[in-house]
């Protein structure tokens, strides 16, 4: 049995899945996100203390649920991309436990561990692209095997889930934005969007970028300030204007995409996968060029340690460990960034 831990972000979360069926059998998580809802943000050194309590209430809960900890034959830990300080804390247990019971420690990347989320109870399909818009990335990746993957596109500056946590800020709905953003719009009747540009309208290649769409809501909601205040009405409109242009980028992209290369199986993960909006327009999309969508159950959308398992399964499989001492824990399956 493998363990796995996460917490680069404001989610604690460990899971336990079988290495030899990749069935999870356990999970569990305890999310930040209200501790960082009055900021409009994750505060890093809050997120960090919040992970030192809840961690070990986690391990707690895992040991409680096997008995001991004797049948674990691995520990599997996010160690990068992440909030540092973040990271360092589900490191330490991931090390502390790794050590005390003298097995091996995989360290995983958690783009990869958002891949993995597809296959959580499933079997891996490959190759596959993956369109992955989460609160750090906005990513069409192309994987081939657990150990190959490569970015074909990236953003060239702010990610979709930071850009809809900030149009939440600006109106002073909290963190995270995505849900309440996306439930917003959906009270807003299609025809009464707001309208905005399409960002990259005329760019050639495959990128993405949100700065400009940011900074159209931030003047849309300065000049509605201006005439007197900004009513339920007006939020709604807006919310629904900047999700269906974000929205309208990622096809715009994936529309691209799947012109150049012929994709049989797309699988779009991260947190902001969970928005219906996005996912019903991108599995119409699939349709119309006949590509297969994969979608991770929502549960499984924002970060937990499920997914982590997941990848540390194939990871142990191929006896991919890290050291246990040093400094040196970033993993060898880094993918590889273009740019
Ligand atoms: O993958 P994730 O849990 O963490 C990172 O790796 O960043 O993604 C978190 C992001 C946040 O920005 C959050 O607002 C966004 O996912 N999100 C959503 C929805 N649910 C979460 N964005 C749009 N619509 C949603 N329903
Ligand atoms: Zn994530």
């Amino acid at each position: 049995m493998l363990l796995g831990i996460e917490s680069s972000c404001d989610d604690s979360s460990l899971a336990l899945t079988d290495l030899q069926s990749t069935k999870l059998l356990w999970h569990s998580k305890i999310s930040q996100e209200g501790a960082h809802s009055p900021y409009g943000g994750v505060v890093p050194e809050l997120a960090s203390r919040l992970h030192a309590l809840n961690l070990p209430l986690l391990a707690q809960r895992a040991r409680d649920f096997l008995g001991s900890f004797g049948a674990l034959k691995a520990i599997a830990i996010t160690t990068c991309p992440g909030l540092s300080v973040a990271l360092l804390e589900g490191l330490m247990l991931a090390k502390t436990l790794a050590l005390g019971l003298k097995i091996p420690l995989i360290s995983v990347d958690h783009l990869q561990a958002h891949i993995f989320s597809l296959f959580i109870d499933k079997p891996l399909v490959f190759p596959l692209s993956v369109l992955l818009v989460s609160g750090g990335h906005t990513l069409i990746v192309e994987v081939k095997s657990p150990q190959e993957m490569h970015i074909v596109a990236q953003s060239m500056d702010d990610s979709l889930g930071e850009s809809f946590d900030k149009v939440s800020k600006m109106l002073g709905l909290g963190y995270p934005g995505g849900p309440v953003v996306e439930s917003l719009a959906k009270a807003c009747p299609p025809q009464e969007a707001l309208q905005f540009t399409l960002p990259l309208k005329d760019h050639k290649g495959l990128a993405f970028s949100f700065s400009g769409l940011k900074n159209a809501v931030r003047l849309a909601i300065l000049q509605e300030r201006e005439k007197g205040g900004l009513n339920q009405s007006f939020k709604a409109r807006l919310c629904a204007g900047f999700q269906k242009t974000a929205t309208a980028h990622l096809l715009q992209n994936l529309r691209r995409y799947f012109a150049n290369s012929p994709i049989k199986t797309l699988g779009l993960v991260g947190g902001v996968s969970a928005n219906f909006y996005i996912r019903e327009c991108i599995h119409a999309l699939c349709e119309e060029f006949g590509c297969d969508l994969l979608l991770a159950p929502l549960e499984f959308c924002s970060d937990n340690a499920a997914m982590v398992a997941r990848v540390g399964v194939e990871l142990f499989r191929c006896k991919d460990f890290s050291p246990l001492h040093g400094t040196d824990i970033s993993p060898h399956t880094r993918l590889p960034y273009v740019g």
